[in-house]
């Protein structure tokens, strides 16, 4: 019994701990793929957020295994799958990143750019192939009414009316491609908005959950690990998300398989997704976006902007953190 207690306090302030750890590993990737916003290298972007994540990963006490390292999709650089980061002592966690979440709008200087961590005592995050889902989320006023399924103006239609909206006055957000032109359609056919963004669902997904975000749904086919990174938040902010895997070929297909994604028909909610209640989410903005501010560079400081949640407490914590630099050091610092 008491053995039990003191494992319980261990878990719970390390846990504790970690989640504030993972800011500077958001922080620094933020920081360092902040310096090729509008250079028009979308590799080099990607690759200064991959090298410092790994980098202050490693320098913190715990055993993590990437469960989820993005970049595969775009033949980015990446953390490994499988790939073992921190000292290798302390507690046995999965870890999903996105050291860069939105890569082209940092490349090009556009809206929405973030870096993530998802974290989870080891077992509780799905191996989630690197490949398409259909996915729809909402806040917690619309929570259990939403049907993969169902149409969309029922979605839409139910969804108004769990929050309290009139139709006309409802918000779906869509990601700007050719796949979405039918949904698009037919959201705008029942008389609700589309806010189409270029990239960037997870911050998406995650706004339906802030009523003040103005996003009441997300819609659409995206990236699955990113279908991971949000189930998180949503889940612990009382949100829904189901999504579907939809692989875009037979290649796909067959590593999907392989991962155990053997019904392509099944329809996953966060909870598949990410078990559980030990569970941390942390995000660093890059560019500004619905959820949080961007880095913004001074001459002698670097501000960023983050937030932290715990599943088992639910709390969101805001960070904003000024990183002291000149120049000089923080080209070394990235170099
Ligand atoms: P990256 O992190 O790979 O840049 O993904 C950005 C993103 O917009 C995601 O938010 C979204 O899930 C996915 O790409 C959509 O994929 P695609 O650009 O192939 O439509």
């Amino acid at each position: 019994m008491c053995n039990y207690y003191l494992f319980d306090i261990y878990t719970l302030s390390m846990d504790r701990n970690l989640a504030l750890e993972f800011v500077r590993v958001t922080e620094a990737a933020a920081i360092a793929s902040s310096q090729w916003i509008g250079r028009g290298d979308k590799m080099a972007a990607d690759g200064a957020a991959v090298k410092q994540m790994r980098n202050r990963f490693n320098q913190i006490e715990f055993n993590g295994k990437i469960i989820i390292g993005e970049g595969k999709k775009d033949k980015a650089p990446e953390l490994f799958n499988g790939e073992k980061v921190g000292k290798g002592s302390g507690p046995e966690m999965d870890i999903a990143v996105d050291p860069l979440e939105c890569t082209d709008s940092v490349a090009h200087g556009r809206y929405n750019a973030l870096a993530v961590v998802v974290a989870g005592t080891a077992g509780s995050l799905l191996r989630a192939p690197d490949t398409y889902v259909q996915k729809i989320v909402v806040g917690k006023a619309a929570s259990g009414i939403i049907d993969l399924d169902a149409s969309v103006s029922d979605n839409v239609i139910n969804t108004a009316k769990a929050i309290g909206k009139d139709v006309k006055e409802l918000t779906v957000m869509v990601l700007d491609r050719e796949r979405h032109m039918k949904l698009i359609g037919e959201i705008r056919a029942v008389g609700a908005r589309v806010r189409l963004i270029t990239d960037g669902d997870v911050a998406g997904a995650i706004a339906t959950c802030f009523p003040e975000s103005g996003i009441d749904m997300l819609m659409g086919t995206g990236g699955s690990t990113e279908g991971v990174l949000a189930a998180v938040p949503v889940k612990t902010l009382g949100g829904q998300l189901f999504c579907r895997f939809t692989p875009r070929s037979k290649e796909e297909e067959k590593e999907a398989f392989e991962m155990g994604i053997q019904d392509l028909k099944k329809i996953y909610c966060a909870e598949d997704l990410a078990k559980g209640k030990n569970l941390t989410f942390t995000a660093t903005g890059v560019i500004d976006g619905p959820l949080l501010p961007g880095i913004i560079v001074k001459n002698d400081y670097i501000i960023s902007h983050s937030m932290v949640l715990r599943t088992k407490s639910g709390t969101i914590r805001y960070i904003n953190t000024h990183h002291r630099h000149n120049k000089q050091e923080l080209e070394e610092y990235l170099a």
